[in-house]
Protein backbone atom coordinates (compact mmCIF):
# COMPACT_ATOMS: atom_id res chain seq x y z
CA UNK A 1 0.00 0.00 0.00
CA UNK A 2 1.11 3.79 -0.85
CA UNK A 3 2.51 6.00 1.90
CA UNK A 4 0.09 7.94 3.44
CA UNK A 5 1.79 11.08 4.32
CA UNK A 6 0.31 14.38 5.47
CA UNK A 7 -1.00 16.44 8.85
CA UNK A 8 -1.79 14.46 11.89
CA UNK A 9 -3.10 17.14 14.08
CA UNK A 10 -3.04 21.28 14.40
CA UNK A 11 -2.73 23.60 16.93
CA UNK A 12 -3.63 27.66 16.75
CA UNK A 13 -2.57 30.42 19.00
CA UNK A 14 -4.11 33.84 18.84
CA UNK A 15 -3.42 37.49 20.54
CA UNK A 16 -4.93 38.12 23.36
CA UNK A 17 -7.23 40.91 22.16
CA UNK A 18 -9.23 42.02 19.38
CA UNK A 19 -11.46 45.10 17.68
CA UNK A 20 -14.79 44.20 16.29
CA UNK A 21 -15.20 45.14 12.56
CA UNK A 22 -17.81 47.38 12.95
CA UNK A 23 -16.39 49.49 15.98
CA UNK A 24 -13.31 50.22 13.29
CA UNK A 25 -15.68 50.68 10.44
CA UNK A 26 -17.82 53.30 12.18
CA UNK A 27 -14.44 54.65 14.06
CA UNK A 28 -13.43 55.00 10.12
CA UNK A 29 -16.51 56.43 8.96
CA UNK A 30 -17.35 53.76 6.69
CA UNK A 31 -20.66 52.07 6.46
CA UNK A 32 -20.08 49.14 8.33
CA UNK A 33 -21.78 46.61 5.99
CA UNK A 34 -18.13 47.57 3.58
CA UNK A 35 -16.84 45.96 5.72
CA UNK A 36 -18.96 43.23 7.06
CA UNK A 37 -20.70 42.14 3.85
CA UNK A 38 -18.32 43.80 1.51
CA UNK A 39 -14.77 41.99 2.94
CA UNK A 40 -16.60 39.27 4.96
CA UNK A 41 -14.66 40.39 8.70
CA UNK A 42 -16.12 40.17 11.82
CA UNK A 43 -13.89 41.17 14.20
CA UNK A 44 -9.71 41.10 13.43
CA UNK A 45 -6.76 40.06 15.73
CA UNK A 46 -4.82 43.17 17.59
CA UNK A 47 -1.49 41.68 18.49
CA UNK A 48 0.75 43.85 20.54
CA UNK A 49 4.28 43.81 20.38
CA UNK A 50 4.79 41.15 22.94
CA UNK A 51 3.19 38.88 20.69
CA UNK A 52 5.48 38.74 17.69
CA UNK A 53 5.85 35.42 15.14
CA UNK A 54 8.43 33.91 17.39
CA UNK A 55 5.60 34.09 20.98
CA UNK A 56 2.77 33.01 18.69
CA UNK A 57 4.38 30.50 16.54
CA UNK A 58 6.06 28.54 20.50
CA UNK A 59 2.47 28.95 21.97
CA UNK A 60 1.04 26.91 18.78
CA UNK A 61 3.32 24.56 18.63
CA UNK A 62 3.56 23.65 22.50
CA UNK A 63 0.04 23.67 22.22
CA UNK A 64 0.49 21.51 19.71
CA UNK A 65 2.67 18.92 21.50
CA UNK A 66 1.22 19.11 24.92
CA UNK A 67 -2.45 18.59 23.08
CA UNK A 68 -1.50 15.61 21.07
CA UNK A 69 1.01 14.20 23.17
CA UNK A 70 3.74 14.73 20.45
CA UNK A 71 7.11 13.14 21.58
CA UNK A 72 9.58 15.69 20.48
CA UNK A 73 12.05 13.13 20.03
CA UNK A 74 10.17 11.62 17.48
CA UNK A 75 10.36 14.94 15.15
CA UNK A 76 13.41 15.28 12.97
CA UNK A 77 12.04 18.83 11.13
CA UNK A 78 11.10 22.19 12.39
CA UNK A 79 9.87 24.82 9.56
CA UNK A 80 8.04 28.00 10.56
CA UNK A 81 6.62 29.61 7.50
CA UNK A 82 6.47 33.48 8.30
CA UNK A 83 6.77 36.97 5.92
CA UNK A 84 7.21 38.88 9.41
CA UNK A 85 10.34 37.33 11.11
CA UNK A 86 12.04 38.81 13.38
CA UNK A 87 15.73 39.00 12.51
CA UNK A 88 17.21 38.68 8.93
CA UNK A 89 19.83 35.59 9.49
CA UNK A 90 18.48 34.27 12.91
CA UNK A 91 15.22 31.70 12.16
CA UNK A 92 11.98 31.78 14.04
CA UNK A 93 12.70 28.08 13.95
CA UNK A 94 15.50 28.61 16.19
CA UNK A 95 13.32 30.31 18.49
CA UNK A 96 10.95 28.36 18.63
CA UNK A 97 13.05 25.20 19.38
CA UNK A 98 15.17 27.00 21.76
CA UNK A 99 11.74 28.24 23.99
CA UNK A 100 10.37 24.76 23.41
CA UNK A 101 13.41 22.83 24.66
CA UNK A 102 13.53 20.84 21.33
CA UNK A 103 16.28 18.37 21.20
CA UNK A 104 18.82 19.38 18.58
CA UNK A 105 18.85 16.25 16.46
CA UNK A 106 16.09 17.75 13.96
CA UNK A 107 16.57 20.18 11.02
CA UNK A 108 15.37 23.73 11.51
CA UNK A 109 14.52 26.62 9.33
CA UNK A 110 11.74 29.51 7.91
CA UNK A 111 10.29 29.49 4.91
CA UNK A 112 9.58 32.71 3.06
CA UNK A 113 7.77 33.49 0.66
CA UNK A 114 4.97 36.00 1.79
CA UNK A 115 1.88 33.76 2.81
CA UNK A 116 2.89 30.81 0.61
CA UNK A 117 5.86 30.44 3.04
CA UNK A 118 3.60 27.98 5.56
CA UNK A 119 2.88 25.37 2.22
CA UNK A 120 6.11 25.59 0.94
CA UNK A 121 7.02 23.86 4.68
CA UNK A 122 4.31 21.85 4.35
CA UNK A 123 5.46 20.29 1.12
CA UNK A 124 8.72 20.45 1.91
CA UNK A 125 7.83 18.34 5.08
CA UNK A 126 5.79 15.84 3.64
CA UNK A 127 8.24 14.86 0.68
CA UNK A 128 10.67 14.63 3.06
CA UNK A 129 8.63 12.02 5.01
CA UNK A 130 6.84 10.71 1.93
CA UNK A 131 10.76 10.29 0.16
CA UNK A 132 11.72 7.99 3.52
CA UNK A 133 14.43 10.54 3.81
CA UNK A 134 12.72 11.82 7.41
CA UNK A 135 13.26 7.68 8.47
CA UNK A 136 9.74 6.94 10.28
CA UNK A 137 10.14 10.75 11.72
CA UNK A 138 7.46 13.19 11.84
CA UNK A 139 7.77 17.53 11.03
CA UNK A 140 6.39 20.46 12.97
CA UNK A 141 5.30 22.84 10.50
CA UNK A 142 4.31 26.42 12.04
CA UNK A 143 2.59 29.02 9.93
CA UNK A 144 3.00 32.71 11.98
CA UNK A 145 2.45 35.96 10.96
CA UNK A 146 1.05 39.38 11.83
CA UNK A 147 -1.04 41.51 8.62
CA UNK A 148 -0.10 44.89 9.47
CA UNK A 149 -1.12 47.58 6.56
CA UNK A 150 -1.40 50.68 9.36
CA UNK A 151 -3.89 53.23 10.72
CA UNK A 152 -6.25 54.69 8.29
CA UNK A 153 -5.03 52.49 5.46
CA UNK A 154 -7.19 50.79 2.55
CA UNK A 155 -6.05 47.43 3.96
CA UNK A 156 -6.28 48.47 7.67
CA UNK A 157 -9.63 46.14 7.89
CA UNK A 158 -8.07 43.25 6.45
CA UNK A 159 -5.27 43.00 9.28
CA UNK A 160 -4.63 40.13 11.68
CA UNK A 161 -2.48 37.57 13.75
CA UNK A 162 -1.92 34.66 15.06
CA UNK A 163 0.00 31.17 14.05
CA UNK A 164 -1.41 27.60 13.18
CA UNK A 165 1.22 25.12 14.16
CA UNK A 166 1.01 21.52 12.01
CA UNK A 167 2.17 17.82 12.75
CA UNK A 168 2.91 16.02 9.46
CA UNK A 169 3.77 12.73 9.67
CA UNK A 170 2.57 9.31 8.33
CA UNK A 171 -0.66 8.89 10.64
CA UNK A 172 -2.48 12.17 8.65
CA UNK A 173 -5.52 12.16 10.91
CA UNK A 174 -6.74 15.14 9.86
CA UNK A 175 -5.87 15.28 5.96
CA UNK A 176 -4.17 12.61 3.77
CA UNK A 177 -2.51 14.16 1.07
CA UNK A 178 -2.90 13.65 -2.32
CA UNK A 179 1.14 13.67 -3.29
CA UNK A 180 2.51 14.52 -6.89
CA UNK A 181 -0.92 16.21 -8.14
CA UNK A 182 -0.04 19.62 -6.91
CA UNK A 183 -0.40 22.65 -9.28
CA UNK A 184 2.08 25.30 -9.16
CA UNK A 185 1.88 29.05 -10.79
CA UNK A 186 4.57 31.38 -10.09
CA UNK A 187 5.59 34.54 -11.79
CA UNK A 188 7.48 38.35 -10.45
CA UNK A 189 5.24 40.86 -9.78
CA UNK A 190 4.76 43.63 -7.22
CA UNK A 191 1.53 43.04 -5.59
CA UNK A 192 2.03 43.21 -2.00
CA UNK A 193 5.60 43.36 -0.24
CA UNK A 194 7.50 44.65 2.78
CA UNK A 195 10.84 46.17 2.29
CA UNK A 196 13.25 45.76 5.01
CA UNK A 197 13.28 47.89 8.16
CA UNK A 198 9.42 48.47 7.58
CA UNK A 199 6.56 46.76 9.78
CA UNK A 200 3.53 47.80 7.32
CA UNK A 201 3.24 45.75 3.85
CA UNK A 202 2.92 47.77 0.96
CA UNK A 203 0.19 46.94 -1.57
CA UNK A 204 -1.12 47.48 -4.67
CA UNK A 205 -4.73 46.17 -3.28
CA UNK A 206 -6.61 45.68 -6.13
CA UNK A 207 -3.87 44.22 -8.79
CA UNK A 208 -2.95 41.63 -5.50
CA UNK A 209 -7.14 40.70 -5.59
CA UNK A 210 -5.73 40.28 -9.74
CA UNK A 211 -2.57 38.56 -9.08
CA UNK A 212 -4.38 36.01 -6.92
CA UNK A 213 -6.98 35.44 -9.38
CA UNK A 214 -4.60 34.75 -12.45
CA UNK A 215 -2.14 32.67 -10.16
CA UNK A 216 -5.00 30.46 -9.06
CA UNK A 217 -6.26 30.05 -12.68
CA UNK A 218 -2.40 28.57 -13.39
CA UNK A 219 -2.51 26.20 -10.38
CA UNK A 220 -5.84 25.20 -10.44
CA UNK A 221 -5.55 23.45 -14.04
CA UNK A 222 -2.52 22.32 -13.23
CA UNK A 223 -3.51 20.20 -10.19
CA UNK A 224 -6.88 19.04 -12.13
CA UNK A 225 -4.28 17.70 -15.30
CA UNK A 226 -2.64 15.38 -13.09
CA UNK A 227 -6.05 15.02 -11.06
CA UNK A 228 -8.07 13.85 -14.07
CA UNK A 229 -4.64 12.02 -15.23
CA UNK A 230 -5.46 9.99 -11.79
CA UNK A 231 -8.93 9.93 -12.51
CA UNK A 232 -9.27 11.59 -9.32
CA UNK A 233 -12.10 13.56 -10.62
CA UNK A 234 -13.39 13.71 -14.61
CA UNK A 235 -15.21 15.56 -17.24
CA UNK A 236 -19.21 14.58 -16.98
CA UNK A 237 -22.18 15.77 -15.58
CA UNK A 238 -20.38 17.34 -12.48
CA UNK A 239 -17.39 19.71 -13.39
CA UNK A 240 -14.25 18.21 -11.59
CA UNK A 241 -14.17 21.38 -9.24
CA UNK A 242 -16.98 20.23 -7.98
CA UNK A 243 -15.92 16.93 -6.95
CA UNK A 244 -13.81 18.10 -4.45
CA UNK A 245 -16.26 18.04 -0.99
CA UNK A 246 -14.64 21.48 0.01
CA UNK A 247 -11.86 23.67 -1.42
CA UNK A 248 -9.85 26.04 1.12
CA UNK A 249 -8.52 29.43 -0.01
CA UNK A 250 -6.05 31.46 0.71
CA UNK A 251 -7.64 33.92 2.98
CA UNK A 252 -6.49 37.70 3.00
CA UNK A 253 -10.13 38.51 4.16
CA UNK A 254 -13.52 36.41 3.73
CA UNK A 255 -14.73 38.21 0.18
CA UNK A 256 -11.82 36.49 -1.24
CA UNK A 257 -12.17 33.05 -1.04
CA UNK A 258 -15.43 34.19 -2.83
CA UNK A 259 -13.83 35.74 -5.69
CA UNK A 260 -11.11 32.33 -5.69
CA UNK A 261 -14.40 30.22 -5.99
CA UNK A 262 -15.80 31.96 -8.61
CA UNK A 263 -12.76 32.37 -10.62
CA UNK A 264 -11.94 28.48 -10.19
CA UNK A 265 -15.47 27.27 -11.28
CA UNK A 266 -14.77 30.01 -14.35
CA UNK A 267 -11.60 27.47 -15.09
CA UNK A 268 -13.87 24.62 -15.09
CA UNK A 269 -16.59 26.24 -17.28
CA UNK A 270 -14.35 27.24 -19.86
CA UNK A 271 -12.08 23.89 -20.67
CA UNK A 272 -14.86 21.91 -20.27
CA UNK A 273 -15.56 19.51 -23.05
CA UNK A 274 -18.19 19.80 -25.86
CA UNK A 275 -20.48 22.76 -23.41
CA UNK A 276 -21.59 25.73 -25.51
CA UNK A 277 -22.25 28.74 -23.78
CA UNK A 278 -21.36 32.53 -23.51
CA UNK A 279 -19.05 34.22 -21.85
CA UNK A 280 -21.43 35.99 -20.04
CA UNK A 281 -23.64 32.65 -19.34
CA UNK A 282 -20.12 31.44 -17.98
CA UNK A 283 -19.34 33.96 -15.85
CA UNK A 284 -22.66 34.06 -14.36
CA UNK A 285 -22.69 30.13 -13.80
CA UNK A 286 -19.56 30.86 -11.87
CA UNK A 287 -20.68 33.03 -9.44
CA UNK A 288 -23.37 30.21 -8.30
CA UNK A 289 -24.24 31.41 -4.63
CA UNK A 290 -24.83 27.15 -4.00
CA UNK A 291 -21.47 26.40 -4.96
CA UNK A 292 -19.99 28.52 -2.78
CA UNK A 293 -22.63 27.78 0.09
CA UNK A 294 -21.70 23.93 -0.13
CA UNK A 295 -18.11 24.32 -1.08
CA UNK A 296 -16.28 27.13 0.48
CA UNK A 297 -18.73 28.97 3.33
CA UNK A 298 -18.34 27.03 6.10
CA UNK A 299 -14.68 26.94 6.18
CA UNK A 300 -14.94 30.93 6.96
CA UNK A 301 -15.66 30.60 10.90
CA UNK A 302 -12.08 30.98 12.25
CA UNK A 303 -10.75 33.53 9.96
CA UNK A 304 -13.82 36.14 9.79
CA UNK A 305 -13.18 36.35 13.28
CA UNK A 306 -9.58 36.50 13.34
CA UNK A 307 -8.63 38.20 10.29
CA UNK A 308 -5.37 38.27 8.06
CA UNK A 309 -2.71 35.67 9.43
CA UNK A 310 -0.64 35.54 6.22
CA UNK A 311 1.03 32.11 6.04
CA UNK A 312 -1.33 30.13 8.29
CA UNK A 313 -4.82 31.55 6.76
CA UNK A 314 -5.09 28.80 4.39
CA UNK A 315 -4.58 26.96 7.72
CA UNK A 316 -6.77 28.52 9.81
CA UNK A 317 -9.89 27.82 6.93
CA UNK A 318 -8.61 23.93 7.73
CA UNK A 319 -9.56 24.80 11.58
CA UNK A 320 -12.39 26.06 10.74
CA UNK A 321 -13.90 23.37 8.31
CA UNK A 322 -12.09 20.57 10.33
CA UNK A 323 -13.49 21.54 13.96
CA UNK A 324 -17.33 21.88 12.74
CA UNK A 325 -17.02 19.03 9.81
CA UNK A 326 -14.25 17.32 10.73
CA UNK A 327 -17.05 14.20 11.19
CA UNK A 328 -19.05 14.51 8.08
CA UNK A 329 -15.78 14.92 5.74
CA UNK A 330 -14.09 11.47 6.79
CA UNK A 331 -12.77 10.40 4.12
CA UNK A 332 -13.94 12.45 1.76
CA UNK A 333 -11.25 14.95 -0.89
CA UNK A 334 -10.90 18.64 -0.50
CA UNK A 335 -8.60 20.99 -2.37
CA UNK A 336 -6.12 23.67 -1.26
CA UNK A 337 -4.93 26.96 -2.43
CA UNK A 338 -2.59 28.75 -1.44
CA UNK A 339 -0.86 31.97 -2.11
CA UNK A 340 1.35 34.29 -1.46
CA UNK A 341 2.13 37.75 -3.26
CA UNK A 342 5.23 37.85 -5.32
CA UNK A 343 4.05 35.47 -5.96
CA UNK A 344 3.46 31.55 -5.89
CA UNK A 345 -0.05 29.91 -5.81
CA UNK A 346 -0.20 26.39 -5.05
CA UNK A 347 -3.46 24.12 -5.51
CA UNK A 348 -3.50 20.62 -3.90
CA UNK A 349 -5.70 18.00 -2.40
CA UNK A 350 -5.87 15.36 0.41
CA UNK A 351 -8.37 13.45 1.88
CA UNK A 352 -10.07 13.82 5.50
CA UNK A 353 -8.99 11.21 8.00
CA UNK A 354 -10.88 9.57 10.17
CA UNK A 355 -9.32 11.12 13.53
CA UNK A 356 -10.26 14.41 12.15
CA UNK A 357 -13.52 14.96 14.37
CA UNK A 358 -10.97 13.34 17.28
CA UNK A 359 -8.57 15.51 16.66
CA UNK A 360 -9.71 18.75 16.43
CA UNK A 361 -12.35 17.97 19.87
CA UNK A 362 -8.62 17.16 21.16
CA UNK A 363 -7.30 20.99 20.14
CA UNK A 364 -10.12 22.94 20.92
CA UNK A 365 -10.01 26.11 19.05
CA UNK A 366 -12.54 27.36 20.55
CA UNK A 367 -11.15 27.50 23.97
CA UNK A 368 -7.97 29.16 22.86
CA UNK A 369 -10.60 32.13 21.35
CA UNK A 370 -12.89 32.24 24.06
CA UNK A 371 -10.14 33.84 26.31
CA UNK A 372 -9.65 36.50 24.06
CA UNK A 373 -10.73 40.29 24.76
CA UNK A 374 -12.61 42.43 23.22
CA UNK A 375 -11.06 46.16 22.87
CA UNK A 376 -11.70 49.76 21.88
CA UNK A 377 -10.77 51.06 18.65
CA UNK A 378 -9.00 53.75 20.62
CA UNK A 379 -7.22 50.83 22.77
CA UNK A 380 -6.29 49.26 19.45
CA UNK A 381 -4.90 52.61 18.23
CA UNK A 382 -2.73 52.57 21.05
CA UNK A 383 -1.76 49.11 20.24
CA UNK A 384 -0.72 49.57 16.99
CA UNK A 385 1.57 52.61 17.88
CA UNK A 386 3.41 50.93 20.69
CA UNK A 387 7.30 50.48 19.67
CA UNK A 388 8.14 47.04 18.17
CA UNK A 389 11.06 46.72 20.72
CA UNK A 390 9.44 47.97 24.28
CA UNK A 391 7.15 45.10 24.85
CA UNK A 392 4.52 45.80 27.25
CA UNK A 393 5.40 43.65 30.38
CA UNK A 394 2.39 41.50 30.79
CA UNK A 395 2.52 37.78 32.43
CA UNK A 396 1.72 35.47 29.65
CA UNK A 397 -1.01 32.96 30.02
CA UNK A 398 -0.25 29.42 30.77
CA UNK A 399 1.60 27.44 27.70
CA UNK A 400 2.22 31.29 26.13
CA UNK A 401 4.79 32.93 25.12
CA UNK A 402 5.49 36.34 25.28
CA UNK A 403 8.62 38.60 23.82
CA UNK A 404 9.76 40.35 27.41
CA UNK A 405 12.65 42.65 26.35
CA UNK A 406 15.45 43.23 23.43
CA UNK A 407 18.79 43.78 25.13
CA UNK A 408 21.77 44.09 22.91
CA UNK A 409 20.07 42.96 20.09
CA UNK A 410 18.70 39.80 21.39
CA UNK A 411 15.50 38.79 22.11
CA UNK A 412 14.19 37.48 25.10
CA UNK A 413 10.74 35.64 25.88
CA UNK A 414 8.93 34.77 28.88
CA UNK A 415 6.73 31.17 28.95
CA UNK A 416 3.76 31.03 31.34
N1 LIG B 1 -21.99 47.47 1.59
C1 LIG B 1 -21.60 46.27 1.09
N2 LIG B 1 -20.48 46.12 0.33
C2 LIG B 1 -19.74 47.21 0.11
C3 LIG B 1 -20.08 48.49 0.61
C4 LIG B 1 -21.28 48.59 1.39
N3 LIG B 1 -21.67 49.75 1.91
N4 LIG B 1 -19.13 49.36 0.20
C5 LIG B 1 -18.24 48.67 -0.53
N5 LIG B 1 -18.60 47.37 -0.59
C6 LIG B 1 -17.89 46.26 -1.22
C7 LIG B 1 -17.32 46.61 -2.59
O1 LIG B 1 -18.28 46.48 -3.61
C8 LIG B 1 -16.22 45.56 -2.70
O2 LIG B 1 -16.77 44.31 -3.03
P1 LIG B 1 -16.31 43.58 -4.39
O3 LIG B 1 -14.82 43.43 -4.31
O4 LIG B 1 -17.02 42.29 -4.35
O5 LIG B 1 -16.71 44.48 -5.49
C9 LIG B 1 -15.72 45.44 -1.26
O6 LIG B 1 -16.76 45.99 -0.43
C10 LIG B 1 -14.43 46.19 -0.99
O7 LIG B 1 -14.59 47.51 -1.46
P2 LIG B 1 -13.41 48.26 -2.20
O8 LIG B 1 -12.81 47.37 -3.23
O9 LIG B 1 -13.88 49.59 -2.60
O10 LIG B 1 -12.40 48.38 -0.96
P3 LIG B 1 -11.03 49.10 -0.87
O11 LIG B 1 -10.57 49.58 -2.18
O12 LIG B 1 -11.14 50.10 0.23
O13 LIG B 1 -10.03 47.96 -0.34
C11 LIG B 1 -8.85 45.89 -0.51
C12 LIG B 1 -10.22 46.56 -0.48
C13 LIG B 1 -8.17 46.19 -1.84
C14 LIG B 1 -9.05 44.40 -0.36
C15 LIG B 1 -7.98 46.44 0.67
O14 LIG B 1 -8.58 46.12 1.89
C16 LIG B 1 -6.55 45.92 0.67
O15 LIG B 1 -5.68 46.48 0.00
N6 LIG B 1 -6.27 44.82 1.44
C17 LIG B 1 -4.93 44.23 1.51
C18 LIG B 1 -4.54 43.50 0.25
C19 LIG B 1 -5.19 42.16 0.10
O16 LIG B 1 -5.74 41.60 1.03
N7 LIG B 1 -5.09 41.58 -1.11
C20 LIG B 1 -5.63 40.28 -1.39
C21 LIG B 1 -4.87 39.55 -2.46
S1 LIG B 1 -3.13 39.46 -2.07
C22 LIG B 1 -3.05 38.19 -0.91
O17 LIG B 1 -3.95 37.42 -0.77
C23 LIG B 1 -1.83 38.09 -0.08
C24 LIG B 1 -2.16 38.61 1.27
O18 LIG B 1 -2.51 37.89 2.18
C25 LIG B 1 -2.05 40.05 1.47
Amino acid sequence: MKKQVGIEALAIAVPRRYVDIEDLARARGVEPAKYTAGLGAKEMAVADPGEDSVALAASAASRLIQRHGVDPSRVGMLVVGTETGVDHSKAVSSHVQGLLKLPRTMRTFDAQHACYGGTAGLMAATEWIASGAGAGRSAIVVCSDIARYGLNTAGEPTQGGGAVALLVSEQPDLLALDIGLNGVSSMDVYDFWRPLGRREAVVDGHYSINCYLDALSGAYRGWRERALAHEVVRWGETLPGEQLARILYHVPFCKMARKAHTQLRLCDLEDAPGRESTPAAREEAAKSPASYEAQVASSLGLNARIGNVYTASLYLALAGLLQGEGAELAGKRIGLLSYGSGCCAEFYSGVVGEGAARRMAQTDVEAVLAKRERVSVEEYERIMKLPSDAPEPLTPAPGEFRLTEIREHRRLYAGG
